[in-house]
């Protein structure tokens, strides 16, 4: 732990649900908080939240649900990882760090291989400081219109030891998380 962490690591919770009143307590109420309006996707929800509060305010979430994914035309499911998010006014302390690795642990005990997530380019160093591998190839996903390529950067991790990326066209088999 360094200086600009809390004194204590921060505790996170396992939210019930998490719903639109509790995004924007974290994030407020800009229309386009994730950065990500522009590319223009259908998005699905996310089915396990991790949050952190502090002083009864939610100010930290993360989100994982799993999902049919294809690899080399080999169906398979993958853990996504979404809808994280830490308060502006907290940002730079640490917080993504704890619901991000309460949701990979988390992860860990659902049965896939990988974990995913997709990002803007300029997180993707943060996402590689949390154990985060850039895929540096096209994803396609599906969407209302049918499969698009992912515009954004696609991410993954290992959720057992010596688990490596398979070579081989990628497709998630559903909308994105
Ligand atoms: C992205 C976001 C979640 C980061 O939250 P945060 O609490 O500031 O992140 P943390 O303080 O936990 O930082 C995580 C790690 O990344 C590192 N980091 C942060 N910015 C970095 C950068 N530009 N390059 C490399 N590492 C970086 C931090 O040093 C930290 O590593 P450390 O614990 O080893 O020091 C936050 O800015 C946010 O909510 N943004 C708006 C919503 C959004 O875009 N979410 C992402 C959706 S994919």
């Amino acid at each position: 732990m360094t200086d600009r962490h809390f004194p204590a690591p921060p505790a996170v919770v396992r939210l019930a649900e998490y719903t639109r009143a509790d995004q924007i307590e974290i994030l407020g109420d800009s229309p386009d908080p994730f950065g990500v309006a522009d590319a223009g996707l259908t998005w699905l929800p996310k089915e396990d939240h991790f949050g952190i509060r502090r002083n009864g305010r939610l100010v930290a979430h993360a989100g994982l649900l799993t999902l049919p994914l294809s690899i080399d035309g080999v169906d398979t499911r993958v853990v996504g990882l979404g809808g994280v998010a830490v308060a502006p006014d907290l940002r730079g302390h640490g917080l993504a760090r704890a619901v991000v690795s309460a949701a990979v642990d988390h992860a860990r005990t659902l049965g896939p291989r990988h974990g995913l997530l997709f990002c803007r380019p300029p997180l993707v160093p943060l996402y590689e400081r949390l154990g985060w591998r850039a895929l540096d190839r096209d994803v396609r996903v599906e969407q209302p219109g049918g499969a698009v390529v992912m515009p954004l950067r696609t991410m993954w991790i290992p959720l057992r030891d010596g688990v490596t990326w398979p070579p081989g066209e990628v497709r998630l088999l559903s909308l994105p998380m």
